[in-house]
């Protein structure tokens, strides 16, 4: 997934990228119903389902609370993508285990992609759980809890080819009230041989263009200022009415022309998207980005190897050239662009030199930001099938840790380069460490801390200048 994410607190090679579980805040006024409590994992995508499964459960009466302590239904959204991931949310299963000793009655469910690939095993696995529920069975979930209260464990794991959730207004989980995620489509029919997701969210299919400009606008209207269109691989989006609704305006729409609409919205709500992969990714695409201001110059381009070899057998169906030659499209099309990346260290059979061409990759684009991992072979996934995972541990997270040292410099030297310029940032909230201090990110993507300036409020656009920097942050002050 997906995925710009927000560089607060993450962690590098963590096996969830957005690096800590959020909980859902509570909902104090409503004591009278049962209670919901949900705790995400994963990818961007895994976050925004939690929000379409809370929207439908407070449908059905369902408050929420921040204290699974106190909930009757505690619900995981879990990721499938690295081994510690599932690791992370059996450990945390154990200590639902005690509240829900202490409060007969209590409702464990697991959602999400480890729901999908455990199924019912899951219910063997861990005796605790009551009811496990894969990413395109959310709308079946009132029903499910009903047949737990009845005393049956549940499982709906069905994946679907035509389920978009596209009609569920999400409800806004943690947020900031000024950025926002829109899930743009789901699945992903890309089968590169590493990964998980192809099984654990099924195949590809798009939403509706219209539910997502409405989502959209309502989220203007809310005050929202900035969204970020969320699929696997959004290069492919790709929306084909159906004959039945088949009007004379209804036209494909392909994800360059869906950016553009999103982007009409207003001027003042910034676009963001996640994932393009390099093999989809359009010079139209581009020049959208470059023609509409409010459309972030920031592309996520997950690279994996920077050799051609381990990039055929993950699959990729590009190599080093092909992502270059990406690069420099970029480059030329949108000068100021900022590019993040993933990185997969000690895919099956790589030798040092292959290893070597990843950092040479790295040296040659200069990522502001890259996501890093050592490779954790799957059950199930084509490369589990056809390789052996014989890179020894040690020399995984070696070649780790050289790529993430790497990282460290080009991240360091992208924000230096940085200072002493003005950058449009959107007032997200206030820093982390000060509310005497804002942040919020340029368009770019990097993180800009500022003190406040009681002129501006959270949801404006200021300009800032670059003072000086740290790894992760540009510090500066507005100017008016
Ligand atoms: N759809 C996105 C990625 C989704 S998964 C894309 O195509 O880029 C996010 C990242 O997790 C991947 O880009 C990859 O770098 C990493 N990843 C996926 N499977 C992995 C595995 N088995 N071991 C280590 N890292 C993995
Ligand atoms: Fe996984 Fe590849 Fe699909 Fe990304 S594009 S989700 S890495 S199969
Ligand atoms: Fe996302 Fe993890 Fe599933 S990365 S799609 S939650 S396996």
């Amino acid at each position: 997934m997906a995925m710009i994410e927000t560089p607060i607190g993450l962690k590098e090679h963590d096996e969830s990228r957005q690096g800590e579980a959020v909980m859902l805040k509570g909902n104090q006024e409503e004591q009278h119903n049962r209670k919901l409590y949900i705790e995400s994992y994963g990818c961007q995508m895994n976050f925004a389902d939690s929000e379409i499964v809370a929207s439908i459960l407070l449908d059905k009466g369902f408050t929420t609370t921040a204290d699974y302590k106190e909930a009757d239904v505690v619900f995981i959204n879990t990721c499938s993508i690295r081994e510690n991931a599932e690791q992370r949310v059996r450990n945390r299963l154990k200590e639902f285990e005690a509240a829900k000793n202490k409060k007969p009655g209590m409702i464990v469910g697991v959602l999400g992609c480890m729901a999908e690939r455990l199924k019912s095993k899951f219910l063997e696995e861990e005796k605790l759980v009551d009811v496990v529920v894969g990413p395109d069975a959310y709308r079946d979930l009132p029903n499910l809890i009903e047949k737990v209260d009845d005393g049956t464990r549940a499982v709906n794991v069905l994946l679907s080819r035509e389920e978009t959730y596209a009609d569920i207004s999400p409800v806004r989980l943690n947020t900031n009230g000024i950025t926002a995620f829109i899930s743009i489509m789901r699945g992903c029919d890309n089968m590169c041989s590493f990964c998980v997701v192809p099984f654990t969210r099924g195949r590809e299919r798009s939403r509706d263009p219209h539910s997502i400009v409405r989502e959209a606008q309502e989220l203007f209207a809310a005050g929202y200022r900035e969204v970020t269109l969320l699929g696997q691989n959004v290069d492919s989006y790709k929306w084909t009415p159906q004959a039945t609704e088949g009007t004379a305006d209804q036209k494909p729409v392909n994800f360059a022309q869906l950016l553009v609409k999103v982007a009409q919205v207003s001027p003042l709500l910034r676009v963001r998207f996640s994932t393009s992969h390099p093999k989809d990714i359009t010079d139209e695409v581009l020049y959208s980005m470059a023609k509409y201001d409010n459309i972030c110059n920031y592309i996520h381009l997950p690279v994996q190897s920077g050799n051609s070899r381990i990039l055929e057998l993950m699959n990729r169906t590009y190599d080093r050239s092909w992502y270059i030659d990406r690069i420099q499209a970029i480059r030329t099309i949108i000068p100021d662009c900022g590019i993040s990346t993933d990185v997969i260290t000690g895919f099956c059979s790589e030798t040092e030199e292959e290893h070597q061409d990843t950092l040479s990759i790295m040296d040659y684009v200069q990522y502001d930001y890259a996501y890093m991992f050592a490779y954790s072979e799957r059950p199930g996934t084509l490369a589990a099938k056809r390789y052996a995972d014989d890179i020894p541990e040690d020399i995984k997270k070696r070649r780790l840790t050289e790529v993430v040292n790497k990282q460290r410099e080009h991240s360091l030297k992208r924000l230096q380069e940085q200072v002493g310029k003005v950058h449009n940032v959107l007032i997200e909230g206030f820093s982390k460490r000060s509310d005497k201090d804002y942040c919020g990110r340029n368009d770019r993507n990097a993180m800009v801390v500022f003190p406040v300036n009681t002129k501006y409020k959270i949801g404006d656009y200021v300009q800032v200048l670059g003072e000086s920097c740290t790894s992760a942050t540009l510090i500066g002050k507005i100017i008016d």
